[in-house]
């Protein structure tokens, strides 16, 4: 049942209108810092949650690919519902009329990340991400890079203050990864936690008793 602000029930086209007004729909935006992969594992799981994804990616992360990874374009483009050019500036990710529950940029070079918090958007990608934050909908920057320098901190601080969320990839040693698929899930599944996604792959504290117990594995490189 729909029921308006002041708690009238609504029926019809009425209804399907307020209903179209959360769309599960989510912009992935790849960029060229390493990690690639993290935009990669979010796609297949946001298509297993039966999430409609648009995917923007800029070119370099194109070469990044073929430096991390084997996947060709074709392949990861295949993954997403819609792709976005990334110099197609009149893409319906380009304006704030369309709806979207927030975007993703997973992983967020330093490069993307500048340029969405100055406002001074050359690509779709960071146009994207700057409307997003428009419209106060929910912006998770995968930033990656190491070490960081004060005007990275700087830019990430007034990123926050705009509404961003900023969120590195970093590994939670207490989630008992036993290999790289395990960490990037447990990840991304924290990362879709914030758009309140559970795609069962996050291992809870507090839910999941086998994380208190000691790691074998963590144990054979101990002194
Ligand atoms: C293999 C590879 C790894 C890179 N890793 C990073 C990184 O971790 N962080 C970063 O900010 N830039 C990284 N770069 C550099 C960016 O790709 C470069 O700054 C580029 O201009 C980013 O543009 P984009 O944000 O439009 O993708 C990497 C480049 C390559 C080729």
């Amino acid at each position: 049942m729909n029921v308006d602000l002041r708690g009238r029930t609504i029926h019809g086209s009425e209804a399907k209108n307020m209903q179209d007004a959360s769309p599960k729909r989510m912009i992935i935006g790849i960029s060229g810092a390493s990690g690639v992969t993290y935009g990669v594992r979010l796609l297949q799981l946001l298509r297993n949650a039966g999430v409609e994804t648009h995917l923007v990616m800029s070119k370099t992360a194109e070469q990044t690919f073929a430096y991390e990874t084997d996947l060709k374009i074709a392949e990861v483009r295949a993954l997403a519902n819609v792709n976005h050019g990334i110099d197609d500036m009149a893409s319906a990710i380009s304006s704030g009329s369309f709806r979207t529950a927030g975007m993703i940029v997973a992983p967020c070079s330093m490069r993307s990340m500048s340029e969405i918090a100055s406002g001074v958007t050359t690509t779709l990608l960071t146009r994207a991400a700057d409307v997003v934050l428009k419209e106060r909908r929910r912006l998770v920057l995968m930033v990656r890079e190491t070490p960081l320098h004060t005007g990275h901190l700087r830019t990430m601080t007034a990123l926050s203050e705009m509404g961003a969320i900023i969120a590195p990839p970093v590994p939670a040693f207490y989630a008992k990864p036993e290999n790289l698929e395990d960490m990037i899930e447990h990840t991304v599944g924290r990362v879709l936690d914030l758009y309140d996604i559970d795609i069962g792959v996050v291992r809870r504290w507090g839910e999941d008793e086998a994380l208190k117990r000691r790691s074998p594995s963590l144990r054979k490189i101990a002194p």
